[in-house]
């Protein structure tokens, strides 16, 4: 399987634990590591809705959790209407491609962000350099290895 394929499989599975009952709209996203290994998340939302956390900020802070913020390389996310068959890619908010560009230049690399539907569908590539041009990070702060 490729990473890819790998990627957006762990993400399906994740959705399926998203705490969404106000959106009814479940996302999961999966990052890899350096070392092949696969952190996930998914959307976790809050009676107070602005509190709500997108699945790849959860993702995100969990593999810095485990040590491994500097470490990811690649990302799948997908989402969907829950108890449809939504097949249109997924592509982070904007708040999460801020919070991604945060590991990318921790990291020094820029991402491979694989995007797809919940319930299938086409995965399509972007570099989060592209989804996020021109970013502030903490390259901009003399931190990191400055993708
Ligand atoms: N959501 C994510 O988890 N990631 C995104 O990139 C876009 C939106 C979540 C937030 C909310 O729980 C639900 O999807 C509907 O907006």
């Amino acid at each position: 399987m490729t990473d890819p394929d790998r990627l957006i499989a762990a993400a399906r599975e994740a959705a399926a634990h998203a705490h969404a009952p106000y959106s009814r709209f479940a996302v999961g996203a999966a990052l890899l590591l350096t070392d092949g290994s696969i952190v996930t998340g998914a959307n976790f939302e809050n009676a107070s809705y602005g509190l709500s956390l997108c699945a790849e900020t959860v993702a995100t802070a969990t593999a810095n959790a485990a040590g491994r913020l500097n470490d990811i390389v690649a990302v799948g996310i997908v989402g969907g209407r829950i108890g449809h068959t939504d097949t249109d890619p997924i592509r982070p908010c904007g708040r999460c491609r801020q919070v991604l560009n945060e590991a990318a230049q921790m990291g020094g690399r820029d991402l491979a962000v694989h995007c797809s539907g919940l319930a299938g569908g086409e995965i399509e590539t972007h570099r989060l350099s592209d989804l996020l041009p021109s970013a502030f990070g903490p390259a901009n702060l003399g931190i990191g290895g400055h993708a």
